[in-house]
C-alpha cells in the first residue's frame, strides 16, 4: 500500500460507520471534516439537539405559520403531544389500510369493475413524495394498481396521461392530494379529469378520494360531492415532509406497497438520528460534513448520485425537500441571510455520459452524495464477461467514479443500504428529513415555511387576473387590433406592456382563444385581435 493509499484506508476506517439497526452505513472519508471542527460545532450541535427535542414534543417550530412540526409523530404516535393528535394518526393509518384492502378486493369497484389504475392527482410536496416512493418500491408486474400522476397545470402532460387511461377511466381510481385544498395546478388537474370521466359517461365522484385539511375547498368539494373518501392533512405536517402521512401512504398502498415497513424503517432511522451522540447518529455526521463544506452558508452544490434506477427519483424528492426548506431569506432573527443548500442529481451510472465530466474536471463547487445498494437484481444475474455481471460494472462504475472525483480533490459522501426494500426507503426519507432539521438549526433558518413557493402562487393569481382584463378589452373591441403598448395604455397598465405582451402571444399561439396576432414591423408592433 503506497503512503496516499494507507492514509486513506486510516481516514475510511475512522469516517466510515455502519448503522446495522438501520441496514444502512455512513462514509465521511471523503469529505473535509476534523476532529478540530467537530469540536468546534460541539455547543452549536448542542443547541440543535435540544431544539429537535423540543420540536418531536410539539412546540411551535414553525413560528412564522404559528404550526407545530409533527412529521416524527406519524411513525411513532405514542410521541404525538396529545391524545387526539395519537388517534387520529392511528385512525389514518388504519383507515388506508382498509380502504386499500376494499380496493384490492373488490368491495369497492369503478363504474366499469374492479380498480386497475391509480391515478395521482398533487403537486410539490403532495406529489414528489409518492412519484419517489412509487419509482422506488413499485413493479410492473406485482403492483396492485398501475400508477400515473398528473403534477402540474400543462395540459399538453395532462393529455399525455388521459391518453395512457383512454378506454379505463371506469377502472381507475383518482387521489386527489392537496393540503392546502386550493392549489391551482390541482384544481385544474382535477377539473381536467372530471371532464374526460363525464366526456366517458362516467361518474368521477364515483372514482375518487381526496387528502386535503379539514374544511379546505377540496374538502368541501369532496364532501358534497360525495367521494368515495376524505382522508386528513394536519397543519402540522408540512407537504415536503408529508411522505409518512396519507399523502404518501395511501398512494403507496393502494399501489400494493408495505407501507407498516416503510412506517418501521421511518421510526428505526427517528430512534437512531434522536440521539445527541454524533457519532452514533447519521443524521447529525452528514448535517456537519454538508456544513463544513459549505461554510455554513450552502457554497457548495449537493449532487446526488444514486447507482441505481429505482432511485432516480430521489435525487428530485431531496431537491424540494432540502431547497424548500432550507433556501430561505431571513434567519430566524429576521435577518437577511438567503441561506439555502443547491441540490441536483439524477442516478449512476448514467451521468458519467453527462454532467460528471464537469464534477471531475471543471468548476469544484459541489459534494456528491453517492447511495450505493449492494443487492443488484432480485434472482440471479448472467456473466457479462466471464465472471462479471452487470451489477459488477454499476459497482465498479460507482467505485470508479468516486475515486476519480476524490484523486481531483472533489469531496464525496457515500451512503451504502444493502437492499432496496420499503424499510430502507423509510430509513432514508426519515434520515434526510433529520439532516434537514439539524442544518436548519445550525444555520438558524425556519425550515418548515415556504414563502417562496406561496409568493409564486400569489403572482400567478395576479396574471390571470390581469389576464382577464386584457381579454375583458379585446372583446369589448371585436375585431379591432391593438399593439401590446396600446392595450397596456387602455387598461391602465402602461407599466406592464411586458406582460400584455407575453399574454397576448400565448393567447395568439392557442387557436382556440381566438386572438389573432398580426405581425409588425417589429416582434413589438404586432397587433392583437380578438377574432369576432
Ligand atoms: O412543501 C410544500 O409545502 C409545497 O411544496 C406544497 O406541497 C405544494 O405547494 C402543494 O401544496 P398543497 O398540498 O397545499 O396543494
Amino acid at each position: 500500500m503506497d503512503h496516499q493509499n494507507s492514509d486513506l484506508w486510516q481516514r475510511f476506517q475512522q469516517y466510515y460507520t455502519e448503522y446495522p439497526s438501520i441496514g444502512l452505513a455512513l462514509d465521511l472519508s471523503r469529505m473535509n471534516l476534523s476532529a478540530a471542527f467537530l469540536a468546534a460545532m460541539a455547543p452549536k450541535l448542542e443547541v440543535a439537539f435540544k431544539a429537535m427535542v423540543e420540536l418531536e414534543a410539539g412546540s411551535i417550530a414553525n413560528p412564522d405559520e404559528n404550526r407545530m412540526v409533527g412529521h416524527y409523530w406519524l411513525r411513532n404516535p405514542s410521541l404525538a403531544p396529545t391524545p387526539e393528535i395519537r388517534k387520529e394518526i392511528e385512525e389514518m393509518v388504519a383507515g388506508i389500510t382498509s380502504f386499500a384492502k376494499d380496493i384490492h378486493t373488490g368491495r369497492i369497484v369503478g363504474q366499469n369493475g374492479a380498480f386497475k389504475n391509480l391515478l395521482v392527482i398533487g403537486i410539490g410536496g403532495s406529489a414528489l413524495g409518492p412519484q419517489f416512493v412509487s419509482r422506488a418500491l413499485g413493479h410492473p408486474r406485482k403492483d396492485r394498481l398501475k400508477v400515473n400522476f398528473i403534477d402540474n397545470t400543462d395540459p399538453d402532460g395532462i393529455d399525455g396521461v388521459l391518453a395512457e387511461l383512454e378506454g379505463q377511466l371506469g377502472r381507475t381510481l383518482c387521489v386527489v392530494i392537496s393540503k392546502s385544498g386550493s392549489t391551482k395546478e390541482t384544481r385544474n388537474g382535477m377539473i381536467e379529469v372530471n371532464s374526460a370521466y363525464k366526456s366517458a359517461d362516467l361518474d368521477f365522484s364515483k372514482h375518487c378520494v381526496a387528502i386535503t385539511g379539514a374544511g379546505s375547498a377540496l374538502d368541501d368539494h369532496a364532501k358534497q360531492s360525495n367521494w368515495l373518501c376524505r382522508f386528513p392533512m394536519w397543519d402540522w405536517v408540512g407537504g415536503r415532509t408529508s411522505e409518512l402521512s396519507a399523502v404518501g401512504l395511501l398512494p403507496a398502498a393502494l399501489q400494493g406497497i408495505d407501507i407498516q415497513s416503510l412506517i418501521a424503517g421511518a421510526k428505526a432511522c427517528d430512534a437512531l438520528t434522536r440521539q445527541a451522540v454524533v457519532s452514533a447518529n447519521p443524521a447529525a455526521q452528514i448535517a456537519l460534513a454538508i456544513y463544513e463544506s459549505g461554510n455554513g452558508k450552502g457554497e457548495k452544490n449537493m449532487v446526488v448520485l444514486p447507482y441505481k434506477d429505482r432511485l432516480e427519483l430521489f435525487s428530485k424528492y431531496l431537491q424540494q425537500l432540502i431547497m424548500e426548506s432550507l433556501g430561505k431569506e431571513r434567519n430566524l432573527s429576521n435577518l437577511v441571510v438567503n441561506q439555502g443548500l443547491s441540490v441536483f442529481g439524477n442516478k449512476g451510472a448514467t451521468d458519467q455520459h453527462s454532467y460528471i465530466q464537469q464534477l471531475r474536471d471543471g468548476i469544484n463547487n459541489f459534494f456528491a452524495v453517492f447511495i450505493e445498494v449492494l443487492k443488484d437484481r432480485d434472482g440471479d444475474s448472467l456473466f457479462v464477461e466471464p465472471e462479471i455481471t452487470s451489477g459488477d460494472y454499476l459497482s465498479g462504475f460507482f467505485l470508479g467514479t468516486r475515486k476519480a472525483l476524490h484523486e481531483n480533490g472533489r469531496s464525496s459522501i457515500t451512503i451504502t443500504i444493502k437492499e432496496l426494500s420499503p424499510f430502507t426507503i423509510g430509513v432514508l426519507i426519515a434520515l434526510f428529513e433529520r439532516v434537514v432539521g439539524l442544518y436548519a438549526q445550525l444555520i438558524g433558518v425556519n425550515a418548515y415555511h415556504q414563502p417562496g413557493v406561496e409568493a409564486g402562487k400569489k403572482a400567478a393569481a395576479d396574471v390571470i387576473v390581469f389576464q382577464r382584463k386584457i381579454l375583458q378589452f379585446l372583446s369589448g373591441a371585436k375585431g379591432c387590433e391593438h399593439s401590446a403598448i396600446e392595450i397596456a395604455t387602455h387598461i391602465g397598465a402602461i407599466n406592464q406592456v411586458e406582460s400584455v405582451f407575453k399574454i397576448c402571444n400565448h393567447l395568439a399561439a392557442n387557436p382556440d382563444r381566438r386572438v389573432n396576432k398580426s405581425t409588425g414591423s417589429s416582434a413589438f408592433d404586432a397587433r392583437y385581435s380578438l377574432l369576432a
